[in-house]
């Protein structure tokens, strides 16, 4: 057996956490270095949260796991503004990188974050990790499979309170290291929007509005989308994104898409003219933690309903990091690229930055994308 790969995590947090737990039970790596501003403090949250590290070197210096030679994979787990800087250098090392969202907070960091990763060569994933989400696992290949003929709009919400609960809150709330709603949080929905859809935007138009005390930037937006190739003679599927932390209520991870055969409406299937072959869908369907049951709305119209498990807490420690993990892991070991690499990712903030560009200037559209290949 080789030796597993060695992890190192910087900043160990809410998330951290949940990134070590996910390196644990992956049998081929191992984590060997933690970096923090203060082993005491980082020691005391691991015990906490019930994780228990056999072997573990800490350090202060973000230098010491570049030069760490039982270091293969770093771990980023840091405020937003500090994973630019931090990926560009574990790259330069040539250590694989597991980057936590957003990956750059502007046009400039993005372009030395994919410069760094092509000349390193190194294999990144980005930490969307609802990828692995049951439901939205399910939704992806659904409308890939062409359960719901051709798409014609597709809406994600993402309406997720946080405020002073949060760990992070003294530097998310900033513009200096949160940024802005959509980097900070809403990124997510973006992402799911392009996943769940396989478009990307051509060109997009946002409004913002803030309400929630404390924060530095607006904390809801509208995001309205053009996906598709901006010179497709068929029409441009629609797109939108409503993403805030203003809502008083639950957290909520809403996922839409409306075919010309039938619609996706989060747990339900419905459809209007040839009936829905429920039959046919369940043995097509290659997940087993997903099942389908017959449903009927109030007005009587026919539906079906899915079981799955649903993207329904903000809270990570349900957040399905092993799938991310594992695929880094797996990747790593194989030599391949992972599906939600640093390049993948890169679309998904240029999107949330044009959004936020437009939302400055009252709406204007920006055409994307921002960043020549
Ligand atoms: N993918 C997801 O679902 C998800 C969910 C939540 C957050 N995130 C992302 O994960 C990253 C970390 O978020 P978190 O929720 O874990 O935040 P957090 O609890 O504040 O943890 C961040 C850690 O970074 C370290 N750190 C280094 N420099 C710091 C500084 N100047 N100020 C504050 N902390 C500093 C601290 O650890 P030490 O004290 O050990 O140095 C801190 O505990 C963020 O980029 C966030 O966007 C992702």
């Amino acid at each position: 057996m080789p030796r597993p790969l060695g992890v190192a995590v910087v900043g160990i947090g809410w998330v951290a956490v949940q990134h070590i737990t996910a390196f644990r039970r992956n049998p081929h790596a191992r984590v060997v270095l933690l970096c923090t501003r203060d082993e005491r403090r980082a020691a005391e949250r691991l015990r906490t949260a019930g994780v228990t590290l056999e072997d573990v070197r800490y350090t202060t210096r973000y230098a010491d796991v570049l030069k760490a030679r039982d270091v293969e994979i770093v771990s980023i787990a840091t405020p937003n503004h500090l994973h630019a800087r931090q990926a560009v250098q574990a790259a330069h090392a040539g250590k694989h990188i597991l980057l936590e969202k957003p990956t750059g907070l502007d046009t400039r960091e993005l372009t030395q974050i994919r410069d760094a990763v092509r000349r390193a060569r190194v294999r990144t994933i980005v930490s969307f990790e609802l990828h692995y989400n049951p439901y939205l696992r399910f939704a992806h290949w659904l409308r890939e499979a062409g359960w719901l003929g051709a798409l014609r709009f597709a809406r994600v919400q993402y309406l997720s309170r946080v405020t002073d609960w949060y760990s992070g809150w003294s530097w998310v709330r900033t513009r200096a290291s949160g940024r802005s709603h959509l980097l900070a949080a809403g990124c997510h929905a973006v992402d799911a929007l392009r996943w769940c859809t396989g478009l990307e935007a051509a060109e997009v138009s946002a409004y913002h509005t803030r309400f929630t005390a404390g924060y530095e930037w607006p904390t809801s937006i509208a995001v309205n989308l053009r996906m598709g190739p901006s010179r497709a003679r068929r029409a441009p599927v629609l797109g939108q994104i409503v993403s805030s932390t203003d809502f008083q209520m639950p957290y909520a991870f809403s996922v839409e898409m409306m075919g010309d055969r039938a619609t996706l409406r989060d747990d339900l299937i419905l459809w209007n003219d040839e009936p829905f072959p429920l039959d046919a869908l369940r043995e097509a369907c290659p997940f087993p933690d997903v099942s389908f049951s017959p449903a009927a709305l109030p007005t009587g119209a026919q539906a079906i309903k899915v079981q799955a498990e649903m993207p329904g807490t903000a809270d990570v420690s349900h957040h399905p990091f092993q799938g991310e993990i594992d695929e880094l892991v797996a990747c790593v070991l194989e030599g391949r690229e992972t599906h939600l690499n640093v390049h993948d990712a890169q679309k998904t903030m240029e999107i949330c930055l044009a959004a936020d560009r437009s939302a400055e200037r009252g709406g204007r559209p920006v055409r994307l994308p921002l960043l020549k290949s």
